[in-house]
């Protein structure tokens, strides 16, 4: 029996499972070119990574350029201002079982901050980037926070002097951190900070479209950075590593997970079918942290997964392969992974929702009805 699909007349769209290729807006922050490159707002992420500090990224992906000397440190001084958390905030980090998954507490953590938010309702331009400004330095506020808490620790407020990235490792620790530890935080936190239509800040346009507020956009966003086919990904990729172990192993180790029809973490992607243009700067900076600490070992065995997978599957490493180990080395565990992936893409949500409450219009897609025909309700029932 056939069935008419009311979402499919003649004239619709064609359909594309997983949304693959489809064009789902227009969006003036960033630009991927799958067979190399990534642009923020018209700028090469390889020289933002190298040039920039991640106050002038959040700014230039909220306003549309780069800062000068005073709107930078401007920028800079909202952002440790801002970062204080309310006292309720921090007493309910202090409420969570320890067991819970750190983007999770994330999570539940910018859900409350909304509340605290005299803003919240008012979606308008400025309203909406001071709200960003607030949202970006209190993520990295509650990861922080929140792993001293678990760690049985205070949490521990920097000085306002400091930049972003030397603002996270302090917070993290309680110890002021090296310049080159700065200097990698910062690589890492703008090589994850945007990415276009990726499904974390697809899912955060979703909500704005409905004329949600900015805090439900990015709680929308952090739902969905969180499973491994996205975000997650990192610290998946990290529990492969560190089982692989060793890079002589990992041959073996892949062929046994391919035949078992397993998705190798840290592989693949939608967009890239060539290689994603953020790995060589993250590739570089793993191999960096490695020699200076003396411990090459997790980078190695990246590097052979990556020619056993070009060999096995024409696969490509995403970032998140070498992400995984420059974290490791950098003294992060690896369940705040993600949370320091949400840390730096929650400057790229904000600058979407921005955009999609600027030129506002319901995203409400159809689906391809594939269920029963119409039929009668029995009439013994
Ligand atoms: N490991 C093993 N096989 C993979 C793979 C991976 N990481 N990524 C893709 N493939 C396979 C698919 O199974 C498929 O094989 P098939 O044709 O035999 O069924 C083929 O490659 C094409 O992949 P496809 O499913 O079309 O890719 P996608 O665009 O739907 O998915 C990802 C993209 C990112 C979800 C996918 O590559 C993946 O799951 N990667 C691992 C998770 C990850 O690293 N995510 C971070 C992304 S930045």
């Amino acid at each position: 029996m056939t069935t008419t699909n009311p979402a499919t007349p003649a004239s619709a769209p064609s359909y594309s499972p997983g949304l693959a290729g489809v064009i789902a807006g227009e969006s003036a922050i960033s630009a991927v070119d799958g067979e190399s490159g990534l642009l923020y707002r018209g700028y090469d992420i390889h020289e933002l990574a190298v040039r920039a500090s991640f106050e002038e990224v959040i700014y230039l992906l909220l306003h549309g350029e780069l800062p000068d000397t005073s709107q930078l440190e401007k920028t800079r001084e909202e952002l440790a201002a801002d970062a204080p958390l309310p006292g309720a905030v921090r007493s309910m980090l202090k409420l969570m079982p320890p067991r819970a998954h750190p983007i999770d507490v994330l999570r539940t953590g910018v859900s409350m901050l909304a509340s605290f938010d005299p803003e919240l309702p008012d979606n308008s331009h400025a309203a909406n980037l001071r709200k960003a400004m607030r949202i970006i330095a209190r993520t990295s506020t509650i990861i922080t926070a929140s792993h001293r808490i678990v760690s049985g620790q205070e949490p521990y407020t920097p000085g306002e002097h400091l930049t972003f990235a030397a603002r996270f490792l302090f917070g993290m620790s309680g110890k002021e951190p090296e310049p080159w530890r700065v200097g990698a935080m910062n690589l890492i936190f703008t090589l994850y900070a945007e990415h276009e239509f990726n499904a974390s800040t697809f899912a955060a346009r979703v909500t704005a479209s409905t004329l949600s507020d900015i805090y439900a956009g990015v709680v929308s966003g952090l739902g969905t950075l969180k499973g491994p086919l996205h975000g997650g990904a990192n610290e998946e990729a990290m529990k492969m590593l560190k089982e692989i172990g060793t890079p002589d192993y990992a041959e073996e180790w892949v062929k046994k997970h391919l035949a078992h029809k397993d998705k190798i973490m840290g592989f693949g992607h939608r967009v890239y079918k060539k290689g994603d243009s953020r790995v060589p700067a993250m590739r570089d900076l793993a191999r960096q942290l490695g020699r200076r600490l003396g411990h090459e070992q997790l980078v190695d065995v990246s590097v052979k997964l990556e020619e056993v997978m070009a060999k096995e599957k024409g696969l490509y490493a995403n970032l998140d392969l070498y992400a995984a180990p420059a974290l490791h080395l950098m003294g992060i565990p690896p369940e705040l992974d993600v949370p320091v992936f949400a840390a730096a893409r929650v400057a790229g949500w904000c600058a979407h929702i921005i955009e999609q409450h600027d030129h506002n219009r319901l995203i409400r897609p159809r689906s391809l009805y594939n269920g029963p025909a119409k039929r009668a309700y029995p009439t013994a029932h």
